[in-house]
């Protein structure tokens, strides 16, 4: 057996997500958020937020079938995001974003408070409209109210990792989504 196949093994609770179910969903995402952006004017920039959204960045975009320009952002939050809430900048976007519409990126809403203090952010420096497209939703951890426009799936309230979400920088290469046993993580 291969090195990552063992240690998935090991440490998965449920498969939660496979990579046909995921591409499908995917595209699905695609194909409404061309539609939504269709008829509009404005400039999309699409906008990941590192390093959990990258895979399902490369993902969606393939299927957006409109002109599109892409930038990303950093996060990191101090401590514990979800008790702080205090996120700070690590690497900030390049493109202006007035008059634009930006679409954000997350790999997934957990309490929300990023995605609080992200949509708030733009709001700020004068973008036409914000919305946000996250692969997955956990409603059962949201502190805040929010929730995405675009959102792939819902999670139950477990760890997950895969496809781009990590615990301790591991499990983002796994093209499935999964969720962890309670003891490897606490
Ligand atoms: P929020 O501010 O609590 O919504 O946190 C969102 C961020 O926390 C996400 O962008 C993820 O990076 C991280 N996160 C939340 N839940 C999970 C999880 O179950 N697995 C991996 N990362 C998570
Ligand atoms: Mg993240």
């Amino acid at each position: 057996m291969e090195r990552l196949d063992c240690v998935v093994k090991s440490d998965m609770k449920e498969l939660l997500f496979d990579e046909k179910t995921i591409k499908n969903r995917v595209e699905e995402l695609g194909t409404e958020i061309t539609k939504y952006y269709e008829n509009d004017e404005a400039e999309l920039v699409v906008v990941g937020i590192l390093r959990g959204s990258t895979l399902f960045f490369a993902d969606l975009i393939r299927f957006v079938n409109l002109p599109i320009s892409i930038d990303f952002m950093a996060i990191s939050s101090y401590g514990n995001s979800s008790q702080s809430g205090i996120v700070k900048i690590v690497k900030d976007l390049e493109a202006d974003v007035t008059g634009k519409n930006i679409l954000i990126v997350e790999d997934i809403i957990d309490t929300g408070k990023t995605l609080k203090y992200l949509l708030h952010y733009f709001q700020e420096r004068g973008a036409k409209t914000v919305k946000v497209a996250s692969m997955l939703d956990k409603p059962e951890r949201r502190l805040v109210e929010i929730s995405g426009d675009f959102v792939g799936f819902e999670v139950p309230n477990d760890f997950i990792v895969g496809y781009g979400l990590d615990y301790n920088q591991s499990y983002r290469n796994l093209p499935y989504i999964i969720s962890l046993k309670e003891e490897v993580y606490k």
